[in-house]
């Protein structure tokens, strides 16, 4: 049952302009929905976890005692507070970024996102052009996001593979905004490839190998991406395929994320176990999006389309997973049966790591039909097997080291850890 505050909050945003008064009706309906399977949630956290409020503004609101709500929607303007913060995109600024941030000359804008603003620029020594995108001062005054923020450039600053998005530098603008410069993919984001319609089937399956691939290696350093979906993934002109946007990453063993934290985005590609907002979110949960997204790419739709995200999610939790090749007549059964395996809703019957997708994908690709998951353990024991076999050369050798050392320079002990 909604409460007080949640009716409240619901007023104050309609009133305030933030919500149309259908979308406030359906928020507290939701929220009924929402508690009857298991999540309680307030309605402010319904907000902005579909992402119809940012953080800030939601605040600002819940903030607005009841008399200045009625002030405010007579002369329909708002208090200087939440007038700051006022909607997601970026307010014109009283400085232009591109004078702030040393060593880099601004030369566009590439996209407003949920955490600031992405733009295009030169590095003034080398000329290289990189992407730099820079938190929104209405976000930068809450410590929660400036943890995202910074955690997002240091799991990128670990990270370096082919096909996930690098960082180069980060900073603080004189403004005081912090700020992460990155390789620029010249390109276009998946999204935009696929409103065209669905992708020729070998392109998916390279674009999909090629996420895999990054996700292997993010999951090799034990990190978790959580927002795989054709915004994120970035495709250059020269055909490379990079993953982007850290925003929600987290380290498999972080329990610090929030239960909002976890609604954050669309949920058209959501795992069911991060639509439940479980904390204990883990690497399959990259590997049923990748599912989503390859299905997007090869049927032109996601597996659960939808307007309202909670009906998406619902979804989600609840439906069968559709067969790609039902959608589509052009889509292999192969194919098909890789795709609904990623989706599979308990994640333990799931694809279990990225090497295993990549291994069917690369399958699929030359006609072959996607293991059975007792082979892919078998395939896993043989690799475990093999890095096993490698560990051991290589501490035999570091010992031969030692000895050849130790006769060499008799007083001398190399450590123990070479
Ligand atoms: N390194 C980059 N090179 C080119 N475009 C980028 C880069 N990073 C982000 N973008 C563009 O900016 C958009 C938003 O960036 P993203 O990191 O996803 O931020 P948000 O957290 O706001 O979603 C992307 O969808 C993409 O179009
Ligand atoms: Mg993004």
């Amino acid at each position: 049952m909604p409460t007080r505050e949640d009716i409240s909050f619901v007023a104050a945003a309609v009133l305030d302009g933030a919500i149309r008064p259908s979308l406030g009706r359906d928020l507290l309906s939701w929220k009924e929905f929402a508690e009857t399977n298991g999540n309680q949630l307030s309605v402010m956290e319904l907000a902005i976890g579909c992402g119809f409020i940012d953080n800030d503004k939601a605040k600002a609101i819940a903030k607005i005692p009841a008399a200045e709500v009625k002030k405010d929607s007579k002369s329909k303007r708002l208090s200087p507070k939440a007038e700051s913060s006022k909607g997601t995109k970026e307010k014109p600024q009283s400085r232009p970024v591109s004078k702030q941030i040393p060593g880099y000359k601004i030369t566009g804008r590439l996209a407003a996102g949920s955490m600031g603003t992405v733009y295009v620029a030169k590095n003034e020594k080398t000329g290289e052009k990189v992407a730099v995108k820079v938190l929104s001062r209405s976000l930068r005054s809450k410590q929660a996001n400036l943890q995202r923020f910074y955690r997002e450039t240091n799991i990128m600053r670990t990270i370096n593979h082919p096909n996930l998005v690098r960082a180069y530098d980060v900073g603080e603008t004189q403004g005081g905004q912090p700020y992460l410069v990155m390789e620029f993919v010249e390109g276009q984001s998946l999204d935009k490839f696929l409103r065209k319609g669905p992708m020729n089937q070998q392109e998916a399956i390279r674009i999909g190998r090629s996420i895999a691939q990054g996700l292997h290696h993010l999951h090799t350093r034990d990190f978790v991406h959580r927002d795989i979906k054709p915004e994120n993934i970035l495709l250059s002109d020269k055909g490379e395929v990079k993953v982007a946007d850290f925003g929600l990453a987290k380290n498999v063993d972080d329990s610090y994320i929030t239960h909002t934290e976890t609604m954050i985005g669309t949920p058209l590609y959501m795992p069911p176990e991060q639509a439940r907002s479980e904390t204990a979110v883990d690497v399959r949960a990259d590997l049923y999006s990748l599912g989503c997204v390859l299905f997007h790419m090869v049927t032109g739709r996601p597996p659960f389309p939808g307007e309202h995200p909670l009906t998406v999610m619902t979804k989600h939790l609840y439906d069968k997973a559709p067969w790609a090749q039902d959608v589509n007549g052009n889509v292999c059964p192969h194919l098909s049966r890789a795709i609904y395996h990623m989706m599979r809703k308990d994640r333990d019957k799931r694809y279990q790591t990225a090497r295993d997708v990549l291994m069917d994908l690369e399958r699929v690709e030359a006609g072959e039909a996607p293991l059975k998951p007792n082979e892919h353990l078998k395939e896993r024991l043989s690799h475990l097997q093999a890095d096993l076999g490698k560990q051991q050369q290589l501490n035999e050798s570091k010992s031969r080291l030692r000895d050849w050392f130790s006769r060499l320079v008799p007083a001398y002990h190399l450590p123990e850890r070479l």
